[in-house]
């Protein structure tokens, strides 16, 4: 009799454990995997795994901007920010979100790699996915958050009401986001703004730059913090299919893609285990495919065909896919270009990195030290502006200047196009009112160096622009 007692009990008590147990996971843990069907929406959309670690409670991210707009460069919420964001859509470009319990956003691929232009002021812009991104403020973006965490009214009270706004929350779920959600999500990103206290003392990034593997040796890979720059322009991912061979990154750290990929993610805050492989392979499909975007204004082909012989004579060599040194790694003292994001990178980190996915069905072994940058093969060029790797010089007019001639402070930022300069408007009120004030006589900003075609007549240059525009 009591025998039987004690076993009714205890399967009672079983019952509910197990309740509980299925309640915790279905409400905080449970992954509920999305697809997109569409390459490209994907790319821009589709979860690399970065949500469970770095990402933000959906509904907490959408209000923080209604909440604390004091702590944005402007008005318009996130698009302050430079992100961008298309009618009907949950997120803006560079953002997925996915549902692990509750529902959560992260950041993709596109938040850097994915361009936007304009053709004049008045025009909506043109998203061109796997472009450099000019406007994404990275910095401004990490500091936000912090800020809001930092602000007492970092509340549930505070917090809740504003969701309400979009979405009804059930009774359950408020007592969730209350005691558990909103108190982890302040916590977590205070501690992640912390992460960045050393980015205090050096340059701002600015839009449509970033520091990309400072926070990767200090974080993941725990090197203890020095005082290096490393401060880079986003690069253009489209055309691998023609990359073949070539190294990967300004300084060639890389030499596989599928690595490059891969780090690339968790660089973006996907931890090892959460990494979503498969999602990154189609990822990198789509890069591998994707054809370089055609310059959207007129071009005179008579003298882009004269550009051409000026370019084999001067250029290809380095940059046409077949040249001998195109996509290898030019040596510093050579290309004479500004030398801290190089120095930024160590043989340590390489081999740390080299050692830090052991044991997973994936691994790295290819990262290494260099000692110059990539001679980048140059498609897709025209939306690639402002050029070099630490993004120093506005326009190809300029970058075809003698070091001395070229523009010393421009603003970065504003995606209007300059056809003629061949790179975004970057002088006048607008491009001041919109963009970040690139001083190139700040620490790792220089723009000497990269010599090449400066010397030549002026008609040669312009032939040799109009040919840059076709590629
Ligand atoms: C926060 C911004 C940011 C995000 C997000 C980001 N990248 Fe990058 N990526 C960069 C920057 C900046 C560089 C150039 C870094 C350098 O070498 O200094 C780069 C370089 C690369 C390159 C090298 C390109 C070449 O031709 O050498 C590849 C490939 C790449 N990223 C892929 C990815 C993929 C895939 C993702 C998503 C899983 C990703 N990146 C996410 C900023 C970003
Ligand atoms: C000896 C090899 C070499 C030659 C010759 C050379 N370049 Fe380069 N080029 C490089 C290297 C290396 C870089 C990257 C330097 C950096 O970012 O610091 C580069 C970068 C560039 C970039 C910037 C690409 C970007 O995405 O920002 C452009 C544009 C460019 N070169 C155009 C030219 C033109 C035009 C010529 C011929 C007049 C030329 N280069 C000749 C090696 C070369």
């Amino acid at each position: 009799m009591l025998g039987k007692k004690i076993a009714t009990t205890l399967l009672i008590l079983g019952l509910l454990v197990g309740t509980v147990v299925y309640i915790g996971w279905y409400n905080l843990l449970r992954e509920v995997d999305t697809y997109i069907e569409s390459p490209a929406e994907h790319f821009k959309y589709g979860s690399i795994g970065t949500e469970n670690d770095q990402g933000v409670p959906y509904w907490i991210w959408m209000v923080l901007p209604r909440l604390f707009p004091e702590y944005l460069p402007g008005t318009n919420g996130y698009t302050s920010l430079g992100f961008t964001w298309e009618p009907g859509q949950e997120t803006p470009v560079g953002v997925s979100k996915k549902t692990i319990g509750f529902p959560r956003q992260g950041i993709t691929c596109a938040v850097c790699h994915s361009a936007t232009y304009r053709k004049a002021p008045e025009d909506n812009p043109i998203i061109v996915p796997a472009g450099p991104s000019v406007k994404f403020n990275s910095l401004g973006y990490v500091r936000f958050l912090q800020a809001c965490a930092q602000d007492p009214r970092f509340t549930a009270d505070y917090i809740l009401p504003e969701i309400e706004y979009n979405h009804s929350l059930s009774a359950f779920e408020k007592l969730l986001y209350r005691f558990l959600i909103i108190p982890t999500t302040r916590k977590e990103m205070l501690e992640q703004g912390e992460s960045f206290a050393w980015t205090n003392s050096r340059p701002n990034w600015g839009p449509g730059r970033i520091d990309p593997f400072n926070p990767v040796k200090f974080n993941m890979l725990a090197i203890p913090i020095d005082d290096t720059i490393g401060n880079s322009d986003m690069m253009s991912l489209w055309n691998q299919k023609q990359h073949q061979g070539f190294a990967l990154h300004w300084d060639g750290l890389e030499t596989s893609l599928t690595e490059t990929v891969n780090t690339g993610a968790l660089g973006d805050g996907a931890t090892r285990k959460s990494i979503n492989i498969e999602g990154l392979q189609r990822v990198e499909k789509y890069i591998t495919e994707l054809d370089p975007p055609q310059f959207p204004f007129a071009i005179d082909q008579a003298a882009a065909a004269k550009g051409e012989k000026v370019f084999d004579q001067h250029c290809a060599t380095c940059h046409a896919f077949g040249g001998e040194r195109t996509g290898t790694v030019i040596p510093q003292q050579e290309v004479g270009t500004d030398r801290h994001r190089l120095d930024m990178w160590t043989q340590e980190a390489a081999d740390k990195y080299n050692a830090f996915a052991e044991g997973y069905d994936y691994d790295f072994d290819q990262l290494r030290k260099t000692d110059g940058y990539l001679s980048v093969s140059l498609d897709g060029l025209w939306l690639r502006a402002p050029y070099l790797h630490n993004g120093s010089v506005p326009s190809l007019q300029d970058l075809l200047k003698t070091p001395d001639a070229r523009t010393p402070v421009f603003y970065r930022g504003y995606d209007v196009y300059d056809p003629d300069a061949v790179g975004f408007i970057s002088q006048g009120a607008e491009a001041e009112r919109v963009g970040f004030e690139y001083d190139t006589s700040v620490v790792e900003n220089s723009n000497q160096g990269h010599v090449y075609g400066t010397n030549l007549p002026d008609k040669d240059k312009a032939t040799l622009i109009e040919y840059l525009k076709t590629l």
